[in-house]
């Protein structure tokens, strides 16, 4: 076991050792895991490059670390605890040996299909713990996951099969989610057919008794391929530094990167931040309901969880189906102890009434979590009133696709909580604000942007086949630094308050968005120019999306015209990427040097007319007027 915080005085020391002596500090977590071989050295790096390795020399495979470690005391304990997106089916669960067995099943039939270590694996699926299993079974042998989310279109599909060449891609059949039921194998296929060459095999999870179209060239059933396997597979003995996944998220700019995380540090940063954010002790029942497809899924559903022996409690469905009691009914039914979730949905939740928490028993709950967008003060006061009845800490924590786990958030029952503050960083992050000159701001009571100055164990390693891109996005703004991307402000005390992205990145429902990638997506509509999309607040998302589209033609039937742009995005990307609002403009507020003025498209779509600031530096001021004139609440 890795450290265990139980009080102020356990982290201010816990942190200060972990600045003082880096090193020192995270190999004696690293201790606490099985390796096969001990590292040879703690920390090597340089954020030039940049370059960072941790236990460089180590040897080790995470699964060993997520189930085989467990089985002399766990082996009948619930691993992993399936609720399904019908309330009436029953549950599933899968125990730390029955895990094992399934693991190793599926990662013998991986082999026997060709899959070999450093080979990648793309997934495509629902939230059925043959994910989780999948997953896992690629770390059993070495090959690289790379999970996509199922709501992703088959285009965005395809760009990510081919950017890091997968040799198999694993779904389902149908995926059963609130009261849809959604063809998933058929996204795959539509996008092997945009020219997926790398892929060699589909392994098809049964979800359902509906008929499938099926490709007997590379389609596989995953139950016969899986289910006549041995239930043994050694472990592949990987380095440290070894790749673990891929896990696509977008920037300010291009199509969205793969962030690359590798095995060792992410192990141990993993399971530390799972540990002592939650809080977890043993027995009790732990539910993070964001999806595998995100890294929040990945860190703190699958490997942190597990890492610790913990159950996990996955869930297939949505908040709102059958009803919006749904979360506090499975709370109920399963005495879930810590609640893991986003904001969007606290606020989805709120809006629907307080009559569907109020009558149920929360009793058991210990720690209730929030993650992936800021959360604003009424979700929080909400939050800690209906779901924790003022009795349950509530633990905002921040961190990214790119951190690999937890970075600030309050420990709950030891350090306080401050409303829509995620507070403290955890031992191991060393933060920093600078102005947009990069300079230091010191002191408290300030603002300012977000950098993290020194490695931390679960920190990208590369953006996936193009280092320098890494390199530009993260440690070039602020040359020596991590830069974050978000804005924060340091409050007399010293926690932390993130503000949001100060680049070209919106978070709508906690889904982060590249506005270019939006933009790109519009622009394939034919009768499209040019367009600008930024973010606007928005009551339940967080941010909502609104596009300012210049037109080639003028638009006869504006709502055909917003549905066909809608339709595109959707197509593109995915219905996640859906403008919210969509503005038909004759141009866009530029500077002379061509660039477009967003500060301004922000404000007009905010609603805010006033304190446009200065556009006597535009090259068309007048744009503005008409803008402000066209702009929809
Ligand atoms: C935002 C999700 C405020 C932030 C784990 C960050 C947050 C981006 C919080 C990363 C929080 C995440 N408060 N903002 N508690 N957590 N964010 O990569 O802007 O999907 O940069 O990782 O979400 O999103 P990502």
């Amino acid at each position: 076991m890795t450290q265990q915080i139980k009080s102020i005085a356990d982290y201010h020391k816990a942190y200060q050792d972990s600045v003082t002596d880096p090193e020192s500090f995270w190999a004696k977590q690293a201790e606490s895991f099985t390796w096969k071989q001990k590292w040879d050295r703690v920390l090597e790096w340089n954020f030039e490059e940049p370059r960072v390795k941790w236990f460089e020399g180590g040897k080790l495979n995470i699964t060993e670390n997520c189930i085989d470690r467990h089985l002399a005391d766990k082996a009948d304990q619930v691993a992993i605890l399936w609720e399904p997106n019908d309330p009436n089916q029953p549950n599933r669960s899968l125990t730390y040996q029955q895990l094992h067995d399934e693991v190793c099943k599926t990662a013998n039939a991986l082999k026997a299909h060709g899959v070999e270590k450093g080979d990648r694996v793309c997934f495509y699926m629902p939230m059925v713990p043959e994910l989780a299993i999948g997953v896992l079974a690629c770390a059993r042998i070495g090959a690289v996951h790379s999970v996509v989310f199922a709501g992703f279109s088959a285009s965005a599909l395809a760009d990510r099969i081919k950017d890091a060449a997968c040799k198999m891609v694993i779904c389902s059949d149908y995926n059963s989610r609130g009261p849809k039921f959604i063809p998933v194998k058929k996204v795959v296929d539509d996008a092997l057919a945009m020219g997926c060459d790398s892929v060699e095999t589909v392994l098809v999870h049964r979800n359902s008794n509906e008929p499938l179209d099926w490709n007997p060239a590379i389609d596989r059933w995953w139950h016969e391929e899986v289910d006549h396997q041995a239930a043994v597979c050694p472990a592949a003995t990987m380095d440290a530094e070894d790749m673990l996944f891929i896990l696509y998220t977008s920037g300010s700019t291009g199509k969205p990167k793969g962030v690359v995380h590798t095995c060792g540090g992410y192990m141990v940063f993993a399971e530390y931040s799972f540990r002592n954010v939650f809080q977890y002790e043993t027995g009790d029942i732990y539910w993070c309901t964001a999806d595998i497809g995100w890294i929040t899924g990945h860190s703190y559903i699958v490997y942190g969880p597990l890492l610790a022996g913990a159950t996990t409690l996955m869930f297939e469905g949505v908040p709102t189906y059958p009803d919006a009691s749904r979360f506090w009914q499975v709370c109920q039914k399963h005495g879930v102890a810590q609640f893991y979730t986003a904001p969007t949905a606290i606020r989805a939740l709120m809006a629907f009434g307080d009559q569907f928490v109020d009558s149920f028993d929360l009793d058991t709950l210990k720690v209730i979590g929030s993650v992936g967008e800021p959360i604003n003060l009424e979700a929080w006061n909400w939050y800690n009133e209906k779901v924790g009845r003022k009795r349950v800490p509530i633990i905002d924590t921040w961190w990214q696709t790119e951190t690999g786990g937890m970075m600030i958030t309050p420990l709950p029952g030891i350090t306080d909580t401050k409303p829509t503050y995620a507070s403290y960083p955890l031992p191991g992050v060393q933060l920093e604000l600078v102005d947009n000159e990069g300079r230091v701001i010191e002191g408290n009571d300030v603002e300012g942007l977000l950098c993290i100055t020194f490695p931390w164990p679960s920190m990208l390693r590369t953006t996936y086949g193009d280092h320098e891109r890494c390199r530009q996005t993260y440690f070039s703004t602020f040359p020596g630094k991590y830069f974050t991307g978000d804005g924060a402000r340091r409050d007399e005390e010293g926690r932390y308050r993130i503000i949001g992205r100060v680049d070209d990145v919106i978070n709508v429902s906690g889904h982060r968005m590249g506005t270019a990638e939006v933009e790109n997506a519009i622009n394939q509509h034919e009768n499209v120019v040019e367009s600008a999309v930024v973010g606007y607040p928005h009551d339940i998302k967080g941010q909502g999306i609104y596009a300012y589209v210049i037109t080639q033609h003028p638009v006869a039937d504006q709502d055909a015209f917003i549905r066909e742009i809608k339709a595109v995005v959707t197509q593109v990307i995915g219905p996640i990427a859906k403008p919210d609002v969509i503005q038909v403009v004759s141009g866009l507020p530029k500077t002379r040097s061509g660039k477009i003025m967003r500060r301004i498209l922000r404000k007009v779509a905010s609603g805010d007319s006033s304190n446009l600031g200065d556009t006597s530096t535009l090259l068309n001021p007048e744009i503005v007027d008409e803008l402000l004139k066209g702009a929809k609440p």
